[in-house]
């Protein structure tokens, strides 16, 4: 099942919560800066521990403070031109998420619009690629069945709830 979900990550209780970082995994503005504020200092200190994560993969870590098991940090492409691989690595996002997210028998995952914010990605592209891939993920067996788009206004939402309508009526 698929929600659109308006409100901050950090106050959803599911299983995880993904987070859009930065390559060195040591805080920033956005959704990381919320997910640092309220997971506490333990989870910089786990992320320290990582030591950074390329762009287009995702490392876990506890929730820490956050009533979440897992929060999954991965990276997002900086918009340029969207023919620098933007949509390839955007796409590799969800769909390593969802992949250690089946590993790890996660029932329920709640995204941001990953690389929408600081990241300058176009959100009526982002959405096309992030539907499609929890989609896909969708039709095969097995990981997560309750995934959350967790927007941060409104505008987002119905981009999340257009996208979704235009597959239904497919
Ligand atoms: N809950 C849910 N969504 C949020 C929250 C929140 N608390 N705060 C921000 N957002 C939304 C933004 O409105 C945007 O739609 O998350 C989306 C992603 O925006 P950013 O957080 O700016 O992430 P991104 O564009 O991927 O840029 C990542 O920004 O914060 C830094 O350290 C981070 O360098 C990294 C870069």
């Amino acid at each position: 099942m698929i929600e659109v979900h308006l409100g901050d990550i950090t106050r959803l209780h599911v299983d995880v919560i993904v987070n859009a970082a930065n390559q060195r995994l040591l805080g920033g503005g956005g959704v990381d800066g919320a997910i640092h504020r309220a997971a506490g200092p333990e989870l910089l200190e786990a992320c320290r521990q990582i030591g950074g994560c390329p762009v287009g993969e995702v490392r876990a870590t506890p929730g820490f403070r956050l009533p979440v098991k897992r929060i999954y940090h991965t990276v997002g492409p900086v918009w340029r031109s969207g023919n620098l691989g933007e949509p390839e690595l955007l796409a590799s996002c969800y769909r390593q998420c969802l992949n250690l997210a089946r590993r790890e028998n996660v029932h329920s995952i709640a995204f941001p619009a990953i690389s929408c914010g600081v990241y300058d990605y176009p959100p009526e592209l982002a959405v096309e690629i992030a539907v499609e891939q929890v989609q896909h993920h969708l039709e095969r067996e097995g990981g997560p069945r309750h995934i959350i788009f967790c927007c941060y206004d409104d505008a987002m939402a119905e981009l999340y709830r257009a996208q979704l309508d235009a597959c239904v009526r497919r």
